[in-house]
């Protein structure tokens, strides 16, 4: 494996977590780059499943170093207790290392997403109450409390107390709520500080050296291409880069480093929270593949909104990322569906549009172009090889190769590890 590139190819939550997992197993090193708890991996290793949220799944590997990076955002709290359940499960955190520059949620953070989200009524985001967006809005307001500030007591205290005035006022003032208490936080903090102080280091340079030592490096996205700030379906965004640009700026590499880049989709779409989804079902169809695909949050156990594939957003996924491959996860959850459609273009206006649109207000006025194809049934879960699945299902992945310029080099047909195979042509 050379140095390779994760990324999600759709809204997030097409199941990186378990092609992350296959590659980790030869990797030396498994590094996230950007978001924090918002994300949730699900890994299913033998009858175990582990659920992720921050620390890289290469963590179940021994020997496999895991980096948190730069361009992540850290809650503290929520990175230890993801620690001591895996410690109390067996598996040693003692690889994991955080980079300096990493941004800390602070308990202001999530109630500033709340508020802000309340305040939003009608228009709101439907963000995952993590704090990310306004732990994001301190970094580029150059307020923010990084690792390397959390772990110096002197500069933590002063670098609090400014921020707690200030946030203070804006949840007290502009929204009404209930302010933090410094002291009670700077205590909670210097705890968690002092128990992932061992953990703090410039990661950028030891991404870089392994990269140039021939190490094997996976880089693990979190979230997908749609929920990028930049080119995403904004304002229903993520506060960070989950494209594969993402890895340089929030690994500190630059972007020679990564040699190939692979987009994980589902082999139909879903979203959760607030935005456009041109191929939406909310019909019997949508409700089957949501309960089949077990299509409800990792991280907040919401419903997601499922609709057929959508060639159009996974061609922006292939330009954005400059994708070399897809997986494609849970064709299995197909089985049994008469008819299957792939979006392959969108009708704006009268106008057949190929291309994403940049903005959500054209995406709104767009309606689906859809191609139809015979659906496949059967148990299909213990396929090894393109071969073994049934033609109309081997029918389905050729034509989404053909209308998006990019090979399938994956398929995933079930949860567990072993339910996914490369494909040899
Ligand atoms: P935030 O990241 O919590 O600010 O939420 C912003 C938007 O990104 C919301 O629509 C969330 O539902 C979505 N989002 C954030 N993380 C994930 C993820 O891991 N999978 C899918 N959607 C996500």
């Amino acid at each position: 494996m050379k140095t390779i590139a994760l990324v999600g190819a759709q809204w997030g939550d097409e199941g990186k977590g378990k092609i992350i997992d296959i590659l980790s197993e030869t990797a030396d090193m498994v590094v996230r780059a950007q978001g924090g708890n918002n994300a949730g991996h699900t890994v299913v290793v033998g009858d175990e499943t582990y659920k992720l949220h921050l620390i890289p799944s290469g963590i179940l590997y021994k020997g496999t170093v895991c980096v948190i990076g730069n361009g992540t955002v850290v809650d503290p709290k929520v990175l230890l207790a993801e620690m001591d359940a895996l410690k109390s499960r067996g598996v040693s955190p003692e690889s994991l290392k955080i980079d300096a520059r990493a941004h800390v949620i602070l308990p202001y953070h999530l109630v500033i997403d709340e508020l802000g989200e309340d305040a939003r009524g009608k228009a709101d985001i439907g963000t995952t109450k993590k704090g990310i967006g306004p732990c994001y809005m301190d970094k580029a307001e150059r307020i923010g409390i990084r690792l390397v500030d959390l772990i110096d007591r002197k500069t933590f205290a002063e670098k609090l107390k400014r921020n707690t005035a200030i946030k203070n006022r804006i949840i007290e003032k502009i929204y009404g709520g209930k302010g933090v208490n410094y002291e009670s936080v700077l205590a909670e903090y210097n705890a968690y500080a002092e128990r992932l102080a061992p953990f703090v280091t410039d990661a950028s340079v030891l991404v870089y050296e392994a990269v140039k030592s021939g190490k094997k490096v996976l880089f693990e996205g979190a979230q997908g291409a749609l929920l990028d700030l930049d080119v995403g379906t904004y304002p229903y965004v993520t506060s960070s880069h989950p494209v594969a640009g993402g890895f340089c700026v929030g690994a500190g590499i630059g972007p020679t480093l990564i040699k190939e880049v692979l987009g994980v989709a589902k082999a139909y779409t879903t979203r959760v929270g607030k935005g456009p989804f041109p191929t939406e079902l909310n019909d019997a169809t949508g409700q089957r593949i949501r309960e089949v695909g077990q299509e409800y949050g990792t991280t907040t156990g919401r419903p997601r909104r499922c609709g057929w594939l959508d060639a159009v957003i996974l061609r922006f996924a292939v330009r954005v990322n400059g994708l070399t491959g897809i997986a494609l996860n849970k064709l299995d959850t197909l089985s049994g569906i008469e008819k299957l459609k792939i979006c392959t273009a969108y009708k704006k206006d009268g106008e057949l549009v190929r291309d994403f649109p940049a903005d959500i207000s054209e995406l709104e006025r767009c309606e689906p172009v859809y191609t139809e194809l015979d659906g496949f049934n059967g148990d299909i879960s213990g396929a090894k090889s393109l071969a073994d699945l049934p033609p109309a299902a081997q029918n389905y992945i050729k034509t989404i190769e053909s209308q998006i310029d990019c090979p399938v080099l994956m398929i995933g047909v079930g949860p567990r590890r072993d339910q996914s195979f490369k494909v040899v042509r």
